[in-house]
């Protein structure tokens, strides 16, 4: 059942290529338009949204992060993350005109099921994004987009968080194609780009040897850092949150900007920090400013992990190590980069001696509020 590997975890990294395939799957009709049958919800209705809020916890409110990013460059409408265990209790600003997007692997998350049914009161269209047919959140929601990522075992999330951030491009595409506007001429390139991403989390997976290496080194380490900007910050903090559920390691995630605002008092010696770096394709310069923070943590002597495109050389200088990742459209690179971060949580916490699977005090699913 854990197809020849030593635990539930390794495997469904390894499976990783196939969730987001699958997920992909079936989305598009003969002449390349999105058709999302499931969503059964008016297509006028969802033409006059006016705003979205996301509600998820723990690693699906990282997808959800990536997400905004995505569904507010393509469609123009803005986009609000809530943890969903706030988002009751913060008087939000929700109305008919409002779409509820609630993101969960097992469908069964309270707070994440609370939030909704506090959302639908309040007159929102919801959609649920959601793992496990038939669960409780689809079931009280307007429409559900589901992942594709096959039952989820191990209590640390990783497939279901690559199918999670596939489904939202899906979704996010999906109402930039309805509702017109200046993105949808790229709709095509952005689901072609897509298409590839499997093989090259394959690609990334063949490479993960160094990153297992450096983990079995890495038993004694009391605290790793995580830095990453723009959709590379929620990689930093699912980064972060993998390491903590199960290397029971502190471990801290940061937008690479603030660095200089805090985050740079912690770096003394011998400090391992990630770095997420952007693709050099990044708008705004994002990339030159990443190496940069890179150079700053390096002059203080931290250890830098550095997660680069293929053909990045600038990043070279000042890093310890360097893990590569194919190129692929900058709003997609989180399900490449977030790969060697699961992998290094894998095998640091399998170098403690710990339960990879079931990490202490940590349920798959956590049914009370
Ligand atoms: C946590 C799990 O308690 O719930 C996490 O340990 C998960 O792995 C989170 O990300 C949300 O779960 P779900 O099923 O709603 O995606």
């Amino acid at each position: 059942e854990k197809g020849g590997y030593a635990t539930f975890m390794e495997k469904e990294i390894h499976d990783q290529p196939h969730a987001v395939r699958d997920t992909l799957l079936g989305r598009t009709d003969e002449e390349g338009r999105l058709t999302l049958d499931e969503l059964r919800i008016p297509e006028e209705k969802l033409r006059e949204i006016d705003r979205i809020t996301i509600v998820a916890c723990g690693t699906a409110a990282y997808a959800g992060m990536v997400a905004k990013y995505a569904i507010e460059r393509w469609t123009r409408i803005p986009v609000e993350v809530s943890l969903a265990h706030e988002f009751r209790y913060c008087d939000p600003i929700v109305d008919e005109r409002t779409l509820v997007v609630s993101i969960s692997q097992s469908g069964e998350t309270m707070d994440t099921l609370m939030a909704v049914k506090h959302a639908r009161e309040l007159g929102a269209l919801t959609i649920s994004i959601c793992n496990t047919h038939g669960s409780t959140i689809p079931r009280e929601s307007d429409a559900v987009l589901y992942t594709h990522a096959g039952p989820e075992i191990a209590v640390a999330s990783t497939k279901a968080f690559l199918a999670q951030i596939t489904a939202s491009y899906i979704l996010g595409l999906y109402l930039a194609q309805l509702r017109g506007g200046t993105y949808v001429d790229d709709i095509k390139a952005v689901l072609k780009e897509l298409a590839e991403v499997p093989g090259k989390i394959e690609t990334v997976l063949e490479r993960m040897g160094r990153v297992k290496e450096i983990a079995g080194f890495m038993a004694d380490t009391r605290a790793v850092l995580f830095l990453g900007r723009h959709v590379g910050y929620p990689v930093a903090l699912e980064g972060a949150l993998k390491l903590k559920e199960l290397a029971y390691i502190h471990a801290e995630g940061f937008a690479a900007g603030e660095l200089k605002h805090g985050p740079i008092a912690l770096i003394e010696p011998g400090q391992p920090v990630f770095v997420v770096v952007p693709s050099p394709s990044s708008e705004h310069g994002l990339h030159g400013k990443v190496v940069s923070n890179i150079q700053e943590i390096r002059a203080r002597g931290a250890r830098t992990l550095v997660i680069a495109e293929d053909g990045d050389e600038a990043v070279v200088p000042f890093s310890d190590e360097v893990i590569r990742v194919p190129a692929t459209a900058p709003l997609l690179a989180p399900l490449l980069t977030v790969v060697p971060l699961q992998v290094f949580a894998l095998w640091l916490s399998t170098a403690k001696g710990l339960d990879v699977d079931q990490p202490r005090n940590l349920a798959k699913s956590v049914t009370v509020e």
